[in-house]
């Protein structure tokens, strides 16, 4: 069995933890392959609640090979007192495997990531301030130190001394930090190579042996298509490619080894960070969907930004990502309302309509969501395990979800705990579908 992607289809936040926890039970491997610990992924089994910045949400199945990816970025503290806290809750982390070709985060990315949202002052990103941008911009600058780096101290300390050079200027305010002496720096990365050594492997060969040995691997993705560098709401988005495609890229394998590509959406939308969110609400309704769907972050506690479900930016995601499958999260939020708004084009400043997401920044920063309203129901939806359990109204809404963007809804959200989830129909065509081909 091939390659499966999972991939946030809005800005993050969707719910992809919780599904590659669901879909991991019958897989072989998880690999993450972008971001870092920007990303915050929530997993709520019985009455634990898991939170996962690095760790591919698969860790919870004993000895499952849970892999990160060559294009993620690390930073190793966060990483070792992930894998700490999983041991002390006596979760067995031994399938835990990083790439020796991952990045790494330094204490100057955190500095310079800080220093450069405080530049922009009202015009700020609004990013999680993990060095997640600076440490990209050194991948990409080639002063990047990566995960096999922590094994050599010459090199380390060379390649470190290298990274420091041109960036003097901007790092002067920090002149006092003991944090970028070099010499501490390069002994403290040196533990946390000595304490992470027995993770670092080749995980691309490991996920190609897999591949062509007929299992199955599973893609993690974080934060979501509207967040990307390239296709996303730039310069409001993360410094890495969060669409499908850059599994690949990310994990090492090829187009070739990806047979399905699932997209998670809420029922609804949120935002966090700046930048334009057509579907904005920016009233008590909005107040509602984030008190009702806990819209708070994982990573920062920052309040969500949240609005109705966008079709626009659904559909876009869906051809962008080549969707194969959707999975609706949260649609229990959405219950009790009498009408539900459904944003099905933009209007733009001089009245022009648009049914695909606009290129052109300045068009999309003033873009107006145009909205249907179609029925809500008052039933909560917590107890739903079948698509026959939904109230009608309920139905109808992921019908249209299926109808707009041309992808079948394979599988619904109706709480947040493992078992609070609906496969329908089209889901359980899929081989990774409880009794699936695989079963
Ligand atoms: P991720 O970053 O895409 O993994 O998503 P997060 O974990 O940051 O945010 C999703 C939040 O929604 C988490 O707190 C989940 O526990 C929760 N969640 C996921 N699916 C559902 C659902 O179907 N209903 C409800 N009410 N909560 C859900
Ligand atoms: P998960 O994987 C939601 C947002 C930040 C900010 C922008 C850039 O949990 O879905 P960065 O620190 O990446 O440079 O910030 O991206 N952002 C996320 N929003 N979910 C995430 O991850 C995010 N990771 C980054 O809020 O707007
Ligand atoms: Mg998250």
């Amino acid at each position: 069995m091939p390659g499966i992607v999972i991939v946030g289809a809005q800005w993050g936040d969707e719910g992809k933890g919780k599904l590659t926890d669901l879909l991991a039970e019958r897989a072989d491997a998880v690999i993450r392959f972008q971001g870092g610990n920007n990303a915050g992924h929530t997993i709520v089994r019985g009455t634990q609640e898991w939170k996962f910045h690095l760790i591919p949400s698969g860790i919870l199945y004993p000895r499952k090979l849970c892999m990160i990816g060559n294009g993620v970025v690390i930073d190793p503290r966060v990483l070792i007192d992930e894998i700490n806290t999983l041991r002390d809750r006596r979760i067995d982390v031994g399938g835990l495997k990083i790439s020796a070709n991952a990045h790494l985060i330094m204490p100057y990315h955190l500095l310079l990531d800080s220093a450069g949202e405080a530049r922009l002052g009202k015009l700020q990103i609004g990013t999680t301030r993990r060095g997640i941008g600076p440490c990209y911009a050194d991948k990409a600058a080639r002063l990047g130190i990566r995960v096999q780096d922590l094994l050599d101290e010459k090199i380390l300390k060379k390649k470190i001394a290298a990274a420091l050079e041109p960036k003097r200027l901007s790092l002067r305010p920090f002149a006092k930090d003991p944090s970028l002496d070099l010499h501490a720096m390069t002994e403290e990365y040196l533990i946390y190579g000595h304490r992470l050594e027995q993770h670092i492997a080749d995980t691309a060969r490991i996920a190609w042996e897999l591949l062509d040995d007929g299992g199955t691997v599973l893609f993690e993705g974080a934060q979501g298509a509207m967040l990307d560098i390239d296709h996303g709401t730039y310069p409001f988005v993360t410094s890495s490619n969060p669409v499908a495609g850059a599994a690949c890229v990310g994990a090492g394998v090829g187009p070739r080894d990806i047979a399905e590509v699932w997209g998670v959406t809420k029922a609804y939308t949120t935002r966090v960070g700046a930048g334009p969110f057509p579907t904005e609400l920016t009233n008590a309704q909005g107040d509602r969907l984030r008190e009702r769907g806990g819209e708070f972050g994982t990573t920062t506690g920052r309040a969500r930004r949240t609005g109705w479900l966008d079709l626009v930016a659904l559909r876009y995601a869906a051809r962008l990502n080549t969707l194969t499958a959707l999975a609706v999260t949260k649609l229990d939020v959405l219950s009790g309302l009498e009408r539900i708004e459904v944003c099905t084009r933009y209007r733009g400043a001089e009245g022009a309509e648009f049914e695909h997401f606009p290129y052109h920044q300045s068009v999309l920063h003033q873009a107006v969501a145009e909205t249907i309203e179609v029925p809500g129901w008052s039933e909560e939806l917590g107890e739903c395990r079948s698509e026959a359990d939904l109230p009608t109204a309920a139905r109808e809404y992921l019908e249209l979800i299926t109808q707009t963007t041309g992808v079948p809804v394979a599988l619904v959200g109706v709480g947040p705990g493992r078992d609070q989830v609906i496969w329908t129909q089209a889901g359980e065509e899929s081989e990774l579908a409880p009794g699936g081909v695989t079963a």
